[in-house]
């Protein structure tokens, strides 16, 4: 992966102008390369939350957040959700090509192959406190894993050997996420079925049983469940993925770094926002549906509260991902015979925030959470197992990701600099003399 440097950049400081590489993307996103500001300036560059600044190369995903496209290697996101299944993206996203028929039969079979837990590993579920947030299930069976496969985990993993991760990678983590729920609401565990498309109907399956005559899931669960895990799969360089690099970056094993990139993906302000979201409309549906005072709280900074589902730090017009599933969710709420109040609500609180300047200004709006809950709730997904969906789609991106790390030329171990504005240097003084 190569992005030659296509001009310079000329920055005047310290009495010295100093000619910066500018390097350009396939879809021409300009970078200036300051690798070598600091040697010759003594000066860093200080970007509070990132959001000016490119921590890798990556030929994975492509998105433009004024024009609102999103591409997985190429491929729009709107044809990957109406026509791919989630095993052909994933496949897509990580080796970078859509599979031909014979290398999706044999990726799916070795999904199918792996998709049972080692053994004893269903013991752990049984030690688990009462009433734990399947996230942080998740989080800590995910990292116990690298206990199972130890020859798994050395730091300078084969190709061979991290084709065997992300195989054993996608195949468990459904089987966990479902374990977790069986497990966690006293029910017997479902082992996974090989005749069943591993992430998305098996996945279902290990969650409810069988459902249809023929014992497989219902198609209209199983396809809403796969729009959204590809909606999901992959967004760049988001929290939880930088968060998976810069822990992979380490040469920590890929174990734990995925363990990790789920633990950034909990919080509110990234993927917990979809539980976020449903909490937030019960709650004004409770109080009696007076969605206008929720926008009023949203615009008053001394309130804490902030619409869930809203605002994006790189979409500012709107969200492609939103727009597929705000359609799924009318189609799969009539497919199911399912009316939900919240729907109606969410669509009438878009409606009122589109129509506020406070909104309007800061181009805030609806992102992929705000309508994904809705869905989820539709297909019996409990509120808390929300964020664990996000994390099925999110798994494909990351194992991407850490993959191209690792294969990158150059790469090295992730460290940003800081600028310190503590106290400079004091004199210690011992507790007896303090006062
Ligand atoms: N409700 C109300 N105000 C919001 C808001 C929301 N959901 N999201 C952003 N704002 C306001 C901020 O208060 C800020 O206002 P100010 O300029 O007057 O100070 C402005 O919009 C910019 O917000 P900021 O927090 O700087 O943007 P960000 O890029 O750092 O954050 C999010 C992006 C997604 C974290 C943020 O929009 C958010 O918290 N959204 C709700 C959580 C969510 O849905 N997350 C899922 C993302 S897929």
């Amino acid at each position: 992966m190569e992005a030659p440097a296509t001009e310079t950049a000329k920055l005047a400081f310290a009495g010295k102008t100093l000619e910066l590489p500018v390097i350009a993307g396939t879809e021409q996103e300009k970078a200036i390369d300051i690798a070598a500001l600091r040697d010759k300036t003594g000066a860093v560059t200080l970007d509070l939350g990132f959001g000016n600044t490119a921590s890798c190369l990556s030929a994975i995903t492509f998105l433009d957040g004024e024009r609102g496209v999103l591409r997985y290697r190429g491929f729009p996101i709107e044809q990957l959700a109406e026509y791919a299944t989630y095993s052909e993206t994933a496949y897509l996203l990580i080796y970078g090509n859509l599979p031909v028929k014979r290398e999706l039969e044999q990726f799916t079979s070795r999904l199918a192959d792996r998709s049972g837990l080692p053994e004893g590993m269903e013991d752990f579920f049984d030690h688990l406190p009462k009433g734990i947030h399947p996230m942080a299930v998740l989080f800590s069976a995910v990292a116990a894993l690298s206990g199972y496969y130890p020859e798994l985990t050395h730091p300078n993993p084969t190709r061979e050997e991290i084709d065997s991760i992300i195989l054993t990678l996608l195949a468990q983590i459904p089987t966990i996420a479902a374990y977790s729920y069986r497990k966690g609401n006293g029910l017997p565990v479902i082992p996974p079925r090989r005749d069943l498309s591993p992430t998305t109907a098996n996945f279902l399956h290990m969650m409810f049983g069988p459902a249809g005559a023929d014992g497989k899931p219902d198609e209209v669960v199983v396809s809403a469940l796969r729009k959204i895990l590809i909606l999901h799969a992959d967004h760049e360089q988001n929290c939880s993925t930088s968060t998976v690099r810069l822990v992979g970056s380490s040469r920590a094993n890929a174990f734990v770094s995925i363990s990790s990139g789920i633990g950034a993906l909990w919080g509110p302000l990234h993927g917990g926002a979809n539980q976020a979201v449903i909490e937030m409309l019960e709650k004004i549906h409770k109080d009696g549906g007076n969605f206008s005072k929720y926008v009023a709280l949203a615009k008053d900074k001394t309130s804490g509260f902030r619409l869930m589902g809203f605002g994006h730090r790189v979409y500012k017009n709107f969200d492609p991902r939103s727009r597929i599933l705000k359609s799924s969710c009318d189609q799969v709420l009539e497919r199911l015979g399912v009316r939900d109040p919240l729907l109606d609500l969410a669509k009438r609180l878009e409606e009122a925030a589109l129509k506020d300047d406070y909104f309007v200004s800061r181009k805030l709006y609806p992102n992929v959470d705000f309508y994904s809950g809705i869905i989820l709730r539709a297909i019996g997904i409990p509120t808390d197992q929300f964020t664990v969906i996000f994390a099925l789609g999110r798994l494909a991106g990351w194992l991407a990701h850490w993959r191209e790390m690792l294969e990158s030329p150059g790469f090295r171990i992730g460290r940003p600099r800081q600028i310190y504005t503590g106290s400079t240097e004091r004199r210690f003084v011992p507790l007896a003399q303090r006062g």
